[in-house]
C-alpha cells in the first residue's frame, strides 16, 4: 500500500499515478524484474568500472525494466515505518531521491510504486543530463539517469523523526549518500549485464528549468547507461 504522503508527493511533481501522455509520449509500464539474469554480485563487483564510450544501441525492454528496478525499485511491500521498501536504503526510509531518465524521446520520471516510466517533457535533452563541457562525450548513450532530491520529503519524513532531518547540512549528507547508494546499484547492475555505466555531473540549472522543479528539489547528478562501444 502506498501512503497518502507518498501519493501526495507524486502529485506534487505533477505526475499522475495512472496514465500520463505528454505530446506523443505515453506512460511506459515496465516489466516485472527477472531475478535470474546476470552475473553474481561478486563478479559484478569485480567488473564494476566507469565506461564513458557508450553506443547508441537501445536496451531490450526487459533489461531496461530491470535497470530501474535494480536502481531503486520496490522490493518489499512492507518496509520500514509502514511504507514499501526499496532496493536502495534512504535515511529514515524517506525515499527522497527521485529518479528521472533522459531518453532520445524525452525525460521520464520513474514511479517506483507502479514500476512505470511517466513522461515529463518531450524532446531529446540527454545533453542536459551531463555536466557543462562534457555534452558531446558519450552523448549517444540511450539513457541518462538524473538524480533529484526532494528535500521536503526528508523534512516531512513518515520515518524515524530525528533532528538531523531538519538540519540543512545533515539533509545534504543524507541525500548525497542516498544518491550514491542508487548509483552503486546501477553500476553493479550494468557490470552484471555487460553494460556500460558512467556517473557524472549534470546541467543543474538547465534541468531545473526544463523540469519545472520547486526550489526545494535539488538536481544532483546524472548517470549514463548503455552498451559499451566495441
Ligand atoms: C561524485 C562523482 C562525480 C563524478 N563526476 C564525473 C563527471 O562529471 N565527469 C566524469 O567524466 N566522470 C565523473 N565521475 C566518474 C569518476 O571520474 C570515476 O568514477 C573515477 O575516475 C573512478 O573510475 P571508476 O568508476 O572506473 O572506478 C564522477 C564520480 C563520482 C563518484
Amino acid at each position: 500500500m502506498i501512503t497518502e504522503r507518498l501519493k501526495k508527493d507524486l502529485r506534487e511533481v505533477s505526475l499522475s499515478v495512472n496514465s500520463v501522455s505528454i505530446k506523443n509520449l505515453q506512460s511506459i509500464v515496465l516489466l516485472k524484474p527477472k531475478l535470474d539474469n546476470g552475473k553474481s554480485v561478486l563478479k559484478a563487483i569485480h567488473q564494476r568500472k566507469t565506461i564513458r564510450e557508450i553506443s547508441d544501441k537501445k536496451l531490450p525492454f526487459q533489461t531496461l525494466s530491470n535497470l530501474f528496478w535494480a536502481a531503486c525499485g520496490v522490493n518489499r511491500k512492507k518496509g520500514p515505518f509502514g511504507i514499501p521498501g526499496r532496493t536502495a536504503a534512504t535515511a529514515s526510509n524517506s525515499q527522497e531521491i527521485d529518479l528521472y531518465a533522459a531518453f532520445q524521446e524525452g525525460i521520464y520520471y520513474y514511479d517506483a510504486f507502479h514500476h512505470v516510466l511517466v513522461p515529463v517533457v518531450a524532446g531529446d535533452m540527454r545533453k542536459l543530463a551531463i555536466g557543462p563541457g562534457q555534452e558531446n562525450f558519450g552523448d549517444k548513450a540511450p539513457i541518462r539517469l538524473i538524480y533529484i532530491a526532494d528535500v521536503n520529503r526528508l523534512s516531512n519524513t513518515s520515518g524515524y523523526q530525528e533532528p538531523g532531518l531538519q538540519d540543512p547540512e545533515i539533509q545534504k549528507s543524507y541525500y548525497y549518500i542516498d544518491t550514491g547508494l542508487i548509483a552503486a546499484n546501477v553500476y553493479l547492475f550494468a557490470a552484471s549485464e555487460g553494460l556500460a555505466s558512467w556517473f557524472h555531473n549534470c546541467n543543474k540549472s538547465g534541468l531545473m528549468a526544463k523540469l519545472n522543479l520547486r526550489s526545494d528539489q535539488q538536481v544532483l547528478f546524472g548517470q549514463s547507461v548503455g552498451y559499451p562501444v566495441k
